[in-house]
């Protein structure tokens, strides 16, 4: 294939270092044999599976830094220890029934773990068991030196998985999980619905749409979606839940990330869908460039993730705003700790809790969303300003 120089509405974008791009070939070529040994197309949850994933050569396989300042995008826990000491509160409430392990899926550098087991350590709460649950062998080492560093005592206790254990007590727990979890893209154009795919045209890659079969199919069809109107769907988000559920056998599941309920989700005006790309901090549309450079992601349908954990027998414990959580969980006691004259300290803990909060930042598109087994309800972080009825 030739090299992908960034196309014109990309122009703008900072060039990847030349060993960058080499890895980035490498995965354009494995991609390409594979859409040709499917007889010349791909669906796109293949083609972002492949980007994000391919062992060795995806996005968050290969070893460029990805998470905070210096990668592509930064995340609640990369962004502020708040967030962690926050939900550890809600952590501990869990704990405290008698679930023994926490199970964090997806734990990116190690963030989110690292912060989690030093608060649970300081307030006398420590779960058995911390088991991670990561796909990237290169985000797992990056992983285990970031706890090494922050927690060295409590590294015994933290053990990665190769596969879901067999039925846990456990609280199970996804920060930006499942809007990386490759989605299906489909098409409703003149009355037919579409599943979007990648084809190839003079050696690149292009987007190239067949008839929806199956389980696609029938998703698509259950949402009566408007004429001339592209969305994602996610099956493989569903089934990853029904998964994660079925490992349960008391305890709970939390998952933080961006997105809506379905009605919102798949509104009329949202015609083009919600699939985004992150390089560098720039945000753009096209998931056919940058290949295995850029992140990929399509924000979360929360009603379907609660059908599948439902579907799966558990109980939904509560569905609010990423805001409305973590001040339910106390963060704002957390930010008084530090006292607002002592500035240095202060300010940049203000700035991030307001990041975290404010509804023209994470406050209001993230949200969380709890289910149960053999737990008591409520859970903090869900006691005021529930919105479950709204999924
Ligand atoms: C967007 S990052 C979020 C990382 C981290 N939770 C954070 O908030 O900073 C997505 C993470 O999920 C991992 N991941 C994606 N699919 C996975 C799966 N099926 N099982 C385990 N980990 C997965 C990725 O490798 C990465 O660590």
């Amino acid at each position: 294939m030739p090299p992908a120089p960034l196309p014109p509405h990309l122009a703008h974008l900072p060039l990847p270092p030349p060993a960058a791009e080499v890895v980035g070939e490498r995965l354009r070529r494995v991609i390409a044999a594979e859409i040709e040994a499917g007889g010349g197309w791909i669906s796109f949850s293949r083609y972002m599976a492949l980007a994000l994933y391919a062992p060795g050569l995806g996005y968050y396989s290969a070893g460029s830094t990805k998470l905070g300042a210096a990668g592509d995008f930064v995340t609640a826990p990369e962004l502020s220890a708040l967030f962690g000491r926050s939900l550890a509160r809600q952590v501990a409430q869990v704990i405290g029934q008698g679930i023994p392990d926490v199970i964090e899926v997806g734990a990116g550098s190690g963030a989110l773990a690292a912060e989690l087991l030093n608060a649970l350590d300081a307030s006398g709460d420590l779960p058995e068991r911390y088991l991670i649950l990561e796909l990237s062998a290169d985000l797992r080492e990056r992983q285990r030196s970031r706890i090494k560093a922050a927690a060295p005592h409590l590294l015994p206790r933290v053990e990665w998985l190769d596969t879901l254990p067999p039925q846990v007590d456990a609280l199970l727990l996804a920060n930006e999980l499942l809007d990386a979890v490759p989605a299906s893209l489909v098409r409703m154009s003149e009355g037919a619905i579409e599943e979007v795919g990648v084809a190839l045209a003079d050696g690149n890659f292009e987007r190239a749409a067949r008839p929806a079969t199956g389980e696609l199919l029938a998703a698509a069809q259950a949402l009566n979606l408007p004429h001339d109107y592209e969305t994602e769907i996610n099956l493989a988000a569903r089934a990853l839940v029904r998964s994660f559920a079925a490992t349960i056998n008391r305890g709970a599941m939390l998952f933080i990330d961006y997105g809506f309920p379905a009605a919102e989700y798949y509104h009329p005006q949202r015609s083009r869908g919600t699939l985004m790309c992150h390089y560098r901090h720039h945000a753009h549309d096209d998931p056919l460039t940058l290949v295995g450079l850029q992140d990929i992601t399509a924000h979360v349908d929360f009603t379907a993730v609660a059908d599948a954990a439902i579907d799966a027998g558990m109980r939904m414990l509560g569905y609010t705003t990423q805001a409305q959580f973590l001040i339910n969980c106390g963060i704002t006691d957390l930010l008084a700790e530090t006292p607002a004259h002592d500035a240095r300290a202060y300010a940049p803990l203000a700035a991030q809790a307001q990041k975290l909060l404010s509804p023209a930042e994470m406050g209001e598109l993230f949200k969380v969303i709890g289910f149960g087994r053999g737990v008591e309800g409520p859970l903090l972080g869900f006691v005021r300003g529930d919105r479950s009825h709204t999924l």
